[in-house]
């Protein structure tokens, strides 16, 4: 197989080295990928929102198999241009992938599909959104419909906070045209859980459990990011809550999806809290997660080119997946300043050192020039760790952040650490 992925970060650099891995690949290229990425794909200077030049690529080198990582070229339609133009591709069409670039039309299908979720009301008025906050119980939050690169969810306590917010989305256009509706939800409470699963539109296949870690900073201080680490399998995520999951959610989605014709294939995500009361959907994504991926697939047992050829042709045969029995724990370094602003351009080193058998260091923002490495983004590297049990991923994992260095790097110290402390109703059997 030749193989295209679409996409530039960490999340992507983890597709292929798993891809890397099948028998069944013979050569990976990578639109526009990163530094980390040039060294095992050959790097294709095309945007992944330049669908058209994408898929005369893909015709001209005899592409088998399309990726797509990111969601913003899903959202924009790329898979239906490839599938009508015969390409096998893997991902969601642009109807399908509405489930993440419409939050109101995600609100909506899950009401109709008894599908749980935070209780919300939609909004395109900002008169009529600022008179509800007024009325409800604080806190709520307050989300822009469209996509808005992780950022579009805020979390506010009093009145005055939620008009801001509403102005600043609904009249500012803080995120642009997608602010033009607003979702405002009840604040849910629990832990936040991550579960991903395959899909052809008709069959799921769960992966891992796995769990995110946004704010910037330890103790879940600061302000969001792209997400600063993730870890998998989660202890106090049983086999049943897993169970309980793909029935109340995952199943009924892809079955609702199916129903409203817009069959759904690629990636599920499900990004859930659970609660006291059980587990609620706080947002689907039509993709990989970013960083969980980088945790996730060192564990599973499969080709993974053939899975996701499989989905593309429509036909995932397997019931389930196999996974390896440990863990994998994986910590973001960031550049100084980030989310702010930050520096470019500072030199890394270290990074071979750090990688080995049960090691990896995955690439987002960096880049490549006369056998080094700089940094080119505000996060820059994910080191991945896989041991027996959690904390030794983690010791194994933060051991190779502590061998690579770039001057005013950042990253938490506390990933998956309050996982391996914690015991919860749902915690797994030991
Ligand atoms: P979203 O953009 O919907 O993924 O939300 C981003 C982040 O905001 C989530 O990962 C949660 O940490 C938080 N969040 C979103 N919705 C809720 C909610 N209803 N209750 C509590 N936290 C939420
Ligand atoms: N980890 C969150 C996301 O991929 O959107």
């Amino acid at each position: 197989m030749r193989i295209l992925v679409i996409g530039s970060g960490g999340r992507e650099h983890a597709l292929i080295w798993k891809l890397r891995q099948s028998k069944q690949v013979n050569k990976i290229f990578c639109a526009p990928g990163n530094g980390g990425i040039s060294a095992m794909a050959e790097s294709v200077q095309i945007k992944p929102n330049q669908h058209d030049d994408l898929l005369a690529f893909a015709r001209d080198n005899q592409i088998d198999l399309t990726i797509v990582g990111p969601e913003d070229p899903l959202a924009g339609g790329i898979v239906d241009k490839f599938e009508q133009a015969g390409q096998k591709i893997f991902g969601p069409s642009k109807a399908a992938a509405e489930i993440e670039s419409s939050k109101v039309f995600a609100k909506q299908f899950m009401t109709k599909y008894h599908i749980p979720t935070a209780p919300y009301k939609v909004f395109d008025n900002l008169d009529e959104a600022s008179q509800f906050v007024g009325e409800v119980n604080l806190p709520v939050v307050i989300k822009a419909d469209g996509l808005a690169a992780g950022k579009g969810a805020i979390i506010v306590n009093t009145v005055d906070e939620a008009r801001d917010t509403l102005q600043k989305i609904m009249v500012d256009k803080a995120f642009g045209e997608a602010g033009n509706q607003v979702v405002i939800e009840d604040k849910l409470i629990g832990e936040e859980l991550t579960l991903m699963a395959f899909t052809d539109g008709k069959s799921v296949l769960p992966l891992l459990p796995s769990q995110d870690h946004k704010p910037v900073f330890d103790e879940d201080e600061g302000p969001n990011t792209g997400g600063m680490g993730a870890f998998c399998p989660v202890p106090f995520a049983s086999d049943k809550l897993v169970e309980m999951i793909t029935d109340l959610v995952l199943e009924p989605a892809i079955r609702g999806l199916w129903e409203e014709n817009r069959p759904f294939r690629g990636i599920l995500y499900a990004g859930l809290m659970i609660t006291d009361f059980g587990p609620r959907v706080i947002e689907f994504n039509c993709r990989f997660g970013d960083p969980e991926t980088q945790a996730v697939l060192p564990l599973i047992s499969h080709d993974l080119a053939a899975l996701c050829m499989a989905v593309a042709n429509h036909n995932l045969e397997l019931d389930e997946l196999n996974f390896f029995d440990r863990f994998s724990v994986g910590v973001v370094m960031a550049s100084g300043g980030y989310p702010g602003s930050y520096d470019k351009g500072k030199l890394i080193n270290g990074i071979d050192r750090a990688i080995s058998g049960n090691r990896q260091v995955f690439h987002a923002g960096s880049t490549f020039d006369n056998g080094k490495y700089y940094t080119s983004g505000g996060r820059v590297l994910c080191v991945v760790a896989q041991e027996d049990n959690l904390q030794d991923a983690i010791a194994s994992a933060y051991d190779g952040v502590n061998l690579i260095e770039f001057d005013n790097a950042h990253f938490r110290k506390d990933i998956a650490a309050r996982a391996s402390r914690r015991r919860f109703r749902f915690s797994r059997q030991v």
